[in-house]
């Protein structure tokens, strides 16, 4: 495994992080079955033995599950913590909660961030969090609020850093005004085929439409000290599964990255990863495969580097056509 030190930190975070999403397995209200708790450990102790040491969760992954059944595996080896760095996330609320006819929706209140911290840590068996993010924007935030929350969980040893998921630049502008942490992380989908945070600084001022604009955000890391954080970076097995359906142009992305597994003896999923890798912004993707023989194809991307060539083929590839 290779190591990124985040920058204003004293973080030295493995560069692929394990997604804990699924641990809990069913996203509904269910109960957590011996079995699901046994699955977590295998998926979480053979990325653990690959090196890696970076877990991300969110207080809503399968209602809570996934940070109890990470939690099971903490509260029996206890020693684990220290050489784990820990993530989780704050701000969606599903619809009913708290009560029927609640509706789905995103909360920065200064209470609902405490609190959700409070039951992150209580499910987790951990007293601190390395790493809080909020997890969606909130149009309805008051920046001046969430500062009070992150001053309360600093100041009580609860959370040691900040930072965000799924922002824009101008959207972390705006909380860095009155945050008077760093926001070290933003999570955002990125991937070979969601590649908008990229493809919009090629295709700046041509005459092509781009399904979304991100507005520099990804320049914007960079300058500031941002680690960007790649979720769903294997577009959840798209390219590298067999029977999902894909497009042209997608078909034949797959076959290049297998070409290239072949030539490099390695995996369509490493080579998939290292694409992100291979970006000077120091991108941390955050794989989220629960089995284990996924996590092990995985893992190899740390062994691959892509060429100059090699990259901008894949580019090419599945975009369907040169760059301008
Ligand atoms: N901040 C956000 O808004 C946000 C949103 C979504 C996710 N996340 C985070 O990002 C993490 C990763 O997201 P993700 O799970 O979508 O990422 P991913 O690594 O792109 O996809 C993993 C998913 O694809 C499936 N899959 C199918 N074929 C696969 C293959 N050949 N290799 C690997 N996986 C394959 C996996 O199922 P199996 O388990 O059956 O292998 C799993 O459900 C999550 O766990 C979560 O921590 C954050």
């Amino acid at each position: 495994m290779n190591y990124y030190e985040v920058k204003g930190t004293d973080l030295k975070v493995s560069v692929l992080g394990y997604g804990c999403m699924n641990l809990g397995q069913r996203w509904d209200q269910s109960v957590l079955e011996d079995k699901d708790i046994e699955r977590t450990k295998e998926s979480v102790m053979t990325a653990f033995e690959q090196g890696i040491n970076f877990f991300d969760h969110a207080d809503i992954y399968t209602y809570g599950k996934s940070e109890v059944a990470f939690g099971e595996l903490l509260g029996e080896e206890p020693s684990l913590r220290q050489q784990m760095i820990i993530q989780t996330k704050c701000g969606i609320r599903f619809q009913d909660d708290p009560k029927p006819g609640s509706p789905h929706r995103y909360d920065f209140s200064a209470q609902h961030i405490v609190r959700s911290v409070n039951e992150s840590l209580d499910r987790l068996q951990t007293d601190y969090l390395d790493v809080l993010l909020l997890h969606r924007p909130d149009p309805l935030c008051e920046p001046e609020e969430i500062a009070l929350a992150f001053a309360e969980l600093h100041s009580a040893g609860k959370v040691r850093y900040f930072g965000v998921s799924n922002h824009t630049a101008m959207q972390i502008e705006l909380l860095k005004k009155s945050i008077d942490y760093p926001i070290i992380f933003n999570q955002v989908e990125l991937n070979l085929v969601h590649n908008q945070l990229i493809y919009e600084g090629i295709h700046f001022n041509q005459n092509v439409s781009i399904p979304s604009l991100t507005h520099g955000t990804l320049d914007y890391c960079r300058l500031n000290d941002i680690t960007v954080q790649a979720w769903s970076p294997l577009a959840k097995g798209l390219l590298t599964s067999d029977g999902m359906s894909k497009s042209e142009i997608e078909i034949e992305t797959s076959e290049l990255l297998e070409d290239m597994a072949v030539s490099k003896h390695s995996t369509p999923e490493a080579i998939m990863l290292s694409w992100l890798l291979r970006h000077p912004a120091g991108i941390q993707p955050i794989i989220g495969t629960t089995k284990a023989r996924r996590i092990l194809d995985a893992c190899k991307a740390v062994k691959v580097q892509l060429t100059r060539e090699e990259w901008y083929h894949l580019l090419n590839t599945v975009i369907g056509k040169n760059l301008p």
